[in-house]
């Protein structure tokens, strides 16, 4: 058992970590006040690699293993979780399902571009009614021989106008349940293909999500991702590398509050000396620190088990469940810790808090990884 990083690994960790302080931090304020996409973050984040960290070099991405990948988002999250999660759904969902699926002339089309952040991706797989049932797709892809025809709605896409394209999760033959299901590649811009209302959300406000709204498209069968009624399974597949991304996230976010909570204490006085000197807010940095620490051992197992080509589906769900726990609580503490401050916008947890709730919803619920997990128990 090996516990420590490569050189490489903290050279990935030292880069994300310089990148946030210095292009994240400024602004960060404001852009989740205005509810306002990071577009020149993102650009940026492209032009480093980190829209595309696992994908093959031949592809235009970075080669590097998930632990990189985790390293990365946990710095990010730290300070800016909008960016991470749009970095996070253009990783492990739309990347890495094209590249591991997708066939030569969907990668040659479409993953270069992701790959390199000249355009990002979004994954479309919930419904006003098919959240956590993600087999009741209402949503409906029609073979008409050379192409299907696309209807239906999906709901909460992250990246929902700022993408230009979209892996759709349809039902094509509702006989077959969840083995009629398939994942359509869909482009901006195609017939029908209309973007909906943007949510005005409780956190990550930065990154836009949006309700997506699908009349009579004609989707090329050449964009359909495998064999006819593989759907189901690549949401499953991708969706189980994609929750080791939001380990990392909520990762990020306890740790960027835990940093800040600790610093702060150092700085603030009461009762003749720095609060960090009261045993009160010893304890609970201590509590903070080790369960960070415990939430990063799951997210690295994760991730190694998954570089590894081993089974992670038990793991990235236990990793998913605990970080964003720990995100919830470490977060609240933090605002505490920081008393009246911490309940205004300058100091940052506030925001942390906000965005730390939805690590337990999105990508499956706390309940969904509850499911994979005694599953995988009982099996
Ligand atoms: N890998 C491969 N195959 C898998 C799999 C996996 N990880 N998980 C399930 N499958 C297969 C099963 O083996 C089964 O196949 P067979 O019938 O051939 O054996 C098939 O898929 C159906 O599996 P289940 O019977 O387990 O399916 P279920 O209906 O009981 O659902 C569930 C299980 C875990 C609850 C699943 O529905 C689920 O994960 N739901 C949550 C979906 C989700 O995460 N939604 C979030 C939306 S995406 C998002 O948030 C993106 C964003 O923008 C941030």
């Amino acid at each position: 058992m090996q516990f420590d990083l490569s050189e490489e690994h903290l050279m990935i960790q030292k880069a994300a970590r310089d990148f946030a302080k210095e292009h994240l931090l400024p602004g960060v304020i404001e852009r989740d006040e205005h509810q306002r996409f990071p577009a020149e973050q993102i650009k940026m984040m492209g032009e480093l690699g980190f829209l595309g960290m696992m994908v093959d070099p031949k592809y235009g991405g970075g080669g590097m293993d998930s632990v990189s990948y985790v390293l990365a988002m946990e710095e990010i999250s730290k300070v800016d979780s909008s960016c991470s999660v749009i970095m996070s759904v253009n990783n492990s969902l739309v990347c890495w399902g094209i590249e591991h699926f997708g066939s030569e002339e969907q990668k040659g089309k479409y993953l270069r571009r992701l790959a390199t952040g000249e355009i990002i991706g979004a994954f479309c797989l919930s419904e006003p009614e098919a959240g956590s049932d993600a087999t009741s797709q209402k949503t409906t892809a029609i073979d008409k021989g050379d192409h299907y025809l696309l209807n239906g709605i999906k709901n909460w896409i992250t990246n929902g106008s700022s993408a230009s394209v979209y892996l759709v999760i349809a039902q094509t033959d509702i006989e077959k349940g969840h083995k009629g299901i398939n994942c359509l590649i869909v482009e901006k811009g195609m017939e029908g293909f209309v973007i909906g209302a943007k949510e005005n959300k409780l956190g990550i406000r930065g990154s836009d999500t949006h309700s997506l709204l699908f009349t009579d498209v004609k989707v090329p069968k050449a964009n359909r991702i495998g064999e006819d009624g593989f759907g189901f399974k690549f949401a499953m597949k991708t969706l189980s590398g994609g929750r080791i991304g939001i380990a990392s996230q909520a990762l990020g976010i306890a740790s960027g509050a835990y940093e800040l909570a600790l610093a702060y204490s150092k700085e603030r006085k009461a009762f003749g000396k720095t609060i960090s000197q009261h045993q009160a807010i010893q304890f609970k940095l201590a509590d903070m620190a080790t369960e960070i620490e415990a939430a990063r051992l799951l997210c690295l197992r994760a991730a190694w088990l998954k570089d590894r080509h081993l089974n992670y589906d038990t793991e990235g769900a236990m990793a998913k469940i605990f970080a964003s726990k720990v995100a919830m609580w470490v977060t609240i503490e933090a605002v505490q810790v920081h008393g009246g401050y911490g309940f205004v916008k300058e100091y940052h947890v506030e925001r942390l808090m906000r965005d730390a709730k939805i690590t337990q919803i999105y990508e499956g619920t706390t309940e969904v990884q509850k499911i994979v997990i005694s599953r995988s128990l009982l099996a």
